[in-house]
């Protein structure tokens, strides 16, 4: 906890790491392929941080669908929603560049076809290998790029409550992208990330001739289906209230919310964490 950031007293380690051989068995975090770990103490005086040192990347990394094969579909369901939030924070990120961009859309391609099979038939292995690769390079292009408000949220939340990340992550998915969508469009009109979310949404269609208008729909409409196909729960499930509101945006991760698209206002990110009470 000494090296912890946030938390310890700044100690820097400059020693050697145990070697490590790293082979997720959840297609989620992306871990295996950045230098962070996270480490959580959860309750009132709770906190979830990033623990990142040159010696967390692996020395390999062995991705092998099968052995995410028994994975339930509850957990490949979270997990999934999180790598893909990852992918779609990163490539919204105003710290984004065309590199982490091309990997961002891969990603997304690959999880947009593969997450809903590979939850709703867990023994596809080709849907258990898309997931994989998805997983695995939004953990490069979160390193790269950075992340926005869900995962900015995420850390006060997993630290206050019980919640499981990935649960945090796709109940929080499609109201984020909503509100990010409708300030742009309101605030910002040239803001690029409008271009951007309408990109997506066309790599998620496979249909490289959708207008924007539509595009950004159907990015929404398919965020708000995986929402409720994959029970994703409220926050509410996990104990937070109305009164807790002030806390989270007090202790939101201040990395997350400055790579956001979009500047959000202490209110509308209420409104974001009302919306999934
Ligand atoms: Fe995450």
């Amino acid at each position: 906890m000494e090296y912890l950031e946030g938390v310890g007293n700044g100690k820097a380690y400059t020693g050697p790491s145990t070697p490590f051989i790293a082979m997720p068995t959840t297609a989620g975090t992306g871990g295996e392929t950045s230098k962070n770990a996270v480490l959580s103490v959860i309750g009132e005086n709770g906190y979830k941080k990033s623990f990142r040192h040159e010696i967390l990347v692996p020395r390999h990394i062995i991705l092998d669908p099968e052995l995410t094969l028994s994975c339930p579909s509850s957990v490949t369901a979270a997990c999934g929603m999180d790598a893909f939030t990852q992918l779609l924070e990163s490539y919204l990120s105003k710290n984004a560049s065309p590199m982490t961009d091309s990997l961002a859309l891969g990603g997304i391609a690959r999880a947009a076809r593969a997450l809903p099979v590979a939850v709703e038939q867990g023994d596809n292995l080709e849907a258990r290998a898309a997931m994989l690769y998805a997983s695995s390079t939004s953990g490069l292009t979160l390193a790269n790029a950075g992340l926005g408000s869900v995962h900015g949220l995420a850390s006060p939340i997993g630290a206050y409550f019980p919640m499981p990340h990935g649960e945090v992550c796709g109940s929080l998915l499609f109201e984020a992208a909503r509100l990010n969508i409708e300030a742009m469009q309101s605030r910002e009109p040239d803001n690029s990330g409008l271009f951007k979310y309408a990109e997506a949404g066309r790599i998620m269609a496979n249909d490289h001739a959708m207008n924007d208008v539509a595009a950004r729909q159907y990015l929404l409409n398919t965020l708000q289906s995986w929402t409720s196909r994959f029970s994703m729960p409220l926050l509410s499930a996990y104990g937070v209230t109305d009164a807790d509101i002030p806390k989270l945006i007090a202790n939101a991760s201040p990395g997350g919310m400055a790579a956001n698209p979009i500047v959000l206002s202490d209110e509308e990110i209420s409104g974001l964490i009302h919306s999934r009470l």
